[in-house]
């Protein structure tokens, strides 16, 4: 089941990639790399706190962002799904340019 959603959103991560603009903004660096977890309706089963859903990263945003950005870089020390920087390839300041875009999605 969860497997199943993954590789659903994956054929929508694909579409996400064409149709961004190939400016390297964190909106578009969001849908490529992140939105396949964060995306809000998929996020509960996963796990994760969905971008948009104020109640699920309010505890989080409380945490304060290095602690954000800890987790993005490094990973989620209490849930392996979150690894390192997502998975993805971005450079450090990327990944932190896209949890600055996730949080403000999302309070
Ligand atoms: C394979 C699924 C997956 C992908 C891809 C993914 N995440 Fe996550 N993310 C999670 C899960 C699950 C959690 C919850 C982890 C936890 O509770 O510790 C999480 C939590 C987070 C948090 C909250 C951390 C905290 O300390 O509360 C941030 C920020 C975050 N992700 C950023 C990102 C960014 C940025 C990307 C893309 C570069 C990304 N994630 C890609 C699954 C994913």
């Amino acid at each position: 089941m969860m497997k199943k959603n993954l590789l659903m959103v994956l054929g929508g991560i694909a579409a996400a990639s064409i149709s961004a603009n190939a400016a390297a903004d964190a909106a578009a660096d969001y849908m490529a790399n992140c939105n396949s977890c964060h995306f809000a309706p998929i996020a509960p089963a996963l796990q994760a706190p969905g971008v948009g859903d104020k109640a699920a990263w309010a505890s989080r945003i409380a945490k304060g962002m290095d602690a954000l950005y800890d987790t993005a870089l490094n990973g989620s020390k209490v849930n392996p799904v979150m690894m390192p920087k997502g998975g993805s390839s971005l450079s450090d300041d990327a990944v932190k340019a896209v949890v600055d875009y996730m949080v403000a999605q999302s309070k």
